[in-house]
């Protein structure tokens, strides 16, 4: 460490949600990664149970990706794609679509899930009136949902912290259904809660209130991931689906979090069989190496913008870096190693592991809820009295100086390992967290 104090040190970088005078006194430091694992500045591992934030999938520095990064580096930094294009985007565009659910055929590149939140909100906006009907302005999102740090994201996200600094900006005409979690009921389910699929139909609530004709669009993740992993209740994505289609609403899935492996299939849609309109991603995409985000849109939103006459521009939006050739050949390289190494198979396969290891928490001090579905899931804890998330950040420092990386919303601890770890480290994982849970 150099001279200067540890706040000065650490105060010119301003961290994102993090609390930045906490951090700059006991600074949480990693320097390299490798496969399930980074790694401290002294050389120590730290098993990586959250992919980074939900990003590395394919677990980190897989070479395949190094080497297409490095080898794109070299042959062209960057490409313009307003009016000019990079071939390889376009295969790109093929390989994701392959793997998209059928008839979301057409992708549109941002660099970030709130990127591609706001691009969704914007579609749907844009779809209306390009359909004729620009009354459907009204966009619907859900408590405790978290769709980003875009002024749209946040208008439509339920997660009241992110909403209150700025509550004179969120977009006028959203309205949020209710959350599903029900812990009374549904406590230490494991898989998707029997309980809650009847809280879709406060949707048609809605509708009733506003008319049909006045609603663009319903957005929510089909697994709550930030708010502490909510997993939907049995039958209650088929229900939100069934009501958008009887009111001609589109239907937005958030998969920033869900797509490409989390859930044991390439896409949380798949994982659950409903087909929503557009399809939100970013993290898993390109395994959080470079950022990028894509927007799976279905045909029918699509075309309704390419039968214009002339050379008319169909969308007025788009990204300085959208499609970048960095982002590309990343994203290519782990796309082919998620296909070649059988990761959607694999998650397949080591969820009940998984559910099992964490589940093997239950009895420990302060354990109210645990909750999974694929290989996502998390461990409520307790609040300390008139502390909330007091023992939370107790045991994010206690496991990272007992080597493990794990995410902490409030005193609710998330999981979302990469999808190359292995039964032994997630059973020892779990075991050095439940002795944790016996001391912080
Ligand atoms: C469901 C969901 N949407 C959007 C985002 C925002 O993504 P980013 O942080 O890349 O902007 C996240 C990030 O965690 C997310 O979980």
């Amino acid at each position: 460490m150099s001279e200067q104090s540890v706040s000065d040190q650490f105060n010119r970088f301003w961290m994102p949600f993090t609390s930045n005078r906490a951090f700059g006194q006991n600074p949480r430091l990693v320097e390299r990664a490798e496969g399930v694992h980074y790694f401290k500045p002294d050389g120590s591992p730290v098993l990586d149970l959250v992919a980074g934030l939900w990003c590395c999938n394919a677990g980190h520095g897989h070479p395949r990706v190094v080497e297409a990064i490095q080898a794109q580096a070299a042959k062209m930094d960057y490409a313009p794609h307003f009016n000019f294009a990079h071939e390889a985007a376009f295969d790109l565009a093929e390989q994701l679509t392959a793997a998209s659910p059928e008839g979301l055929d057409h992708v549109f590149f941002t660099n970030s899930g709130s990127e591609s939140v706001d691009t969704a909100l914007k579609i749907a906006l844009a779809y209306q009136r390009e359909r004729g009907k620009g009354t459907k302005t009204r966009l619907i999102g859900r408590e405790r949902g978290y769709h980003g740090v875009g002024f749209g994201g946040i208008s439509v996200g339920g997660i009241p912290y992110n909403r209150m600094q700025f509550s004179s900006a969120l977009l006028p005409g959203v309205d949020h259904l209710p959350h599903t979690h029900l812990p009374e009921k549904n406590a230490f389910s494991r898989g998707q809660p029997a309980h809650g699929a009847e809280l879709a139909d406060e949707l048609e609530r809605i509708v009733t209130l506003h008319h049909a004709d006045n609603i663009a669009a319903v957005i929510v993740e089909p697994v709550a991931g930030s708010a502490g992993v909510l997993v939907p209740p049995v039958g209650y994505l088929k229900r939100l689906r069934e009501i958008c289609d009887r009111h001609d609403i589109l239907l937005i899935f958030d998969e920033v979090i869900t797509a490409f492996g989390r859930l044991g299939a390439p896409f949380a849609a798949q994982a659950f069989d409903v087909k929503p309109d557009l399809i939100t991603t970013a993290k898993g995409l390109t395994g959080g190496a470079v950022p990028m985000g894509a927007v799976f849109v279905a045909d029918h939103v699509y075309n309704a913008f390419m039968d214009k006459p002339g050379s008319a521009i169909e969308l007025f939006h788009g990204y300085t870096y959208s499609a970048h050739p960095l982002a590309v050949a990343a994203c290519r390289a782990t796309q082919e190693v998620y296909v070649e190494e059988g990761l959607y198979q694999r998650a397949a396969e080591m969820a009940p592991v998984f559910e099992d290891a964490l589940h093997s928490m239950r009895d420990a001090p302060g354990v109210v809820d645990i909750r999974n579905y694929g290989m996502m899931g998390a461990v409520e804890l307790r609040p300390d009295e008139g502390a909330p998330g007091a023992r939370g950040m107790r045991m994010l420092q206690a496991a990272f100086e007992a080597g493990l990386m794990v995410r902490i919303t409030g005193d609710t601890m998330a999981f979302s390992p990469p999808l190359t770890i292995n039964t032994e480290q997630l059973e020892g994982a779990t075991e050095t967290l439940g002795e944790l849970l016996d001391r912080i």
